[in-house]
């Protein structure tokens, strides 16, 4: 297989807007393309010789696992940083860890707190560097949930309604947003007016939606947000990062955000398909979830069990595609030509 058309090699990905709607498409393309082969074992070789470092400041299971599997299956080596592994932002600045990984390693991924500092390491590394989640983004996610919705329906993109329900000012509610704006899509983001994305936010995804014909909807109304979705879409209620402290005011606000039965049959869409960048707080068998339920008496967090486990859930094909278009991703950015 050829790389694809567009030119991506030696860029980084640290937000979706760095790429153009072509681009991003492309990406879903060649992701597609590389799941195919992996299926038929065809995979293996485009990232022989390469080494990439993983910087993790927060916990993950799908980006660091994505990331390795990814890797080993196109030959390169990965190096795992986790929260205490380093000394970045330690004793030792960005910019300085920035230079020397930039001298080691052909690619870096990181997932921590402020998008300036995922900015700061790729302005000094000299190699690509893609976000594996920020406070502001999570553009990796947002490639897979494209290729997922690609996947289950037969609209064209353009034609498809999601709708995300739940802490709206999150990183993945921002990405949804400007995803949808940059793609054309008909977006709806729904949470209480004080959980909604942040003006500067709304203002990107809004000069992005005057390009390309997107249908953008910011509301605190639940019917309004779901009616004619194929997609409904909810995330934790508490970011990794916010204070514990937060969740009683948090669950307050965000019950009748909840995605049960009610909200997926008010989309008036049999067909919808409910969606979840997970770890999802969907029943009692985690700590978190079991104590929550009991300190809130609660029946369900962001969504229902019921839901969850349905024949309309499609999280566990999300997932998967982490792995699909993360590989595009470092296949495009320092990829050999084959
Ligand atoms: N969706 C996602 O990013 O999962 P992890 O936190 O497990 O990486
Ligand atoms: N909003 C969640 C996403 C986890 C993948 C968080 O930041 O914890």
């Amino acid at each position: 297989m050829n790389l694809p058309a567009m030119n991506l090699h030696g860029r980084s990905l640290l937000k979706e807007t760095d790429l153009t709607r072509e681009e991003f498409l492309e990406l879903i393309n060649l992701a597609a393309d590389l799941r195919d082969q992996k299926r038929s074992g065809r995979a293996g070789g485009r990232l022989a010789g390469r080494n990439i470092a993983l910087i993790f400041e927060k916990s993950s299971t799908r980006t660091r696992c994505a990331f390795e599997v990814a890797a080993y299956d196109e030959g390169a080596h990965v190096t795992y940083l986790g929260p205490d592994g380093s000394h970045i932002g330690g004793k030792e600045s960005v910019a300085d860890t920035a230079r020397v990984l930039g001298r080691m390693y052909d690619g870096i991924e990181y997932r921590g707190f402020a998008q300036t500092t995922v900015e700061a390491l790729a302005a000094h590394a000299g190699v690509p560097v893609w976000n594996g989640l920020t406070d502001t983004w999570h553009p990796t996610q947002m490639l897979a949930d494209i290729l997922t919705m690609a996947d289950h329906t037969t609209k064209p993109l353009d034609q498809i309604t999601y709708a995300y329900l739940g802490d709206a000012r999150n990183n993945v509610a921002n990405s949804l947003l400007v995803t949808g704006a940059l793609l054309g899509m008909d977006v709806r983001i729904c949470g209480p007016a004080d959980l909604q994305p942040a003006a500067d936010i709304q203002q990107i995804a809004r000069d992005l939606a005057a390009v390309s014909g997107a249908r953008l909807t910011i509301t605190a109304d639940v019917t309004e947000a779901v009616g004619g979705a194929d997609f409904v879409y909810t995330d934790v209620w508490l970011s990794m990062g916010e204070s514990p402290d937060a969740w009683a005011d948090r669950i307050k606000k965000l019950l009748p955000y909840q995605v049960n039965d009610t909200i997926m049959k008010a989309t008036g869409n049999p067909d919808a398909k409910f969606m979840h960048c997970l770890p999802a707080l969907h029943d009692r068998t985690t700590r978190l979830g079991a104590q929550l339920h009991d300190q809130y008496e609660l029946g369900a967090l962001e969504v229902t069990d019921g839901v969850f486990e349905s024949d309309a859930s499609i999280v566990f094909d999300q997932a998967e595609n982490r792995m699909h278009t993360i590989k595009a991703v470092m296949v495009a950015t320092i990829g050999a030509s084959r």
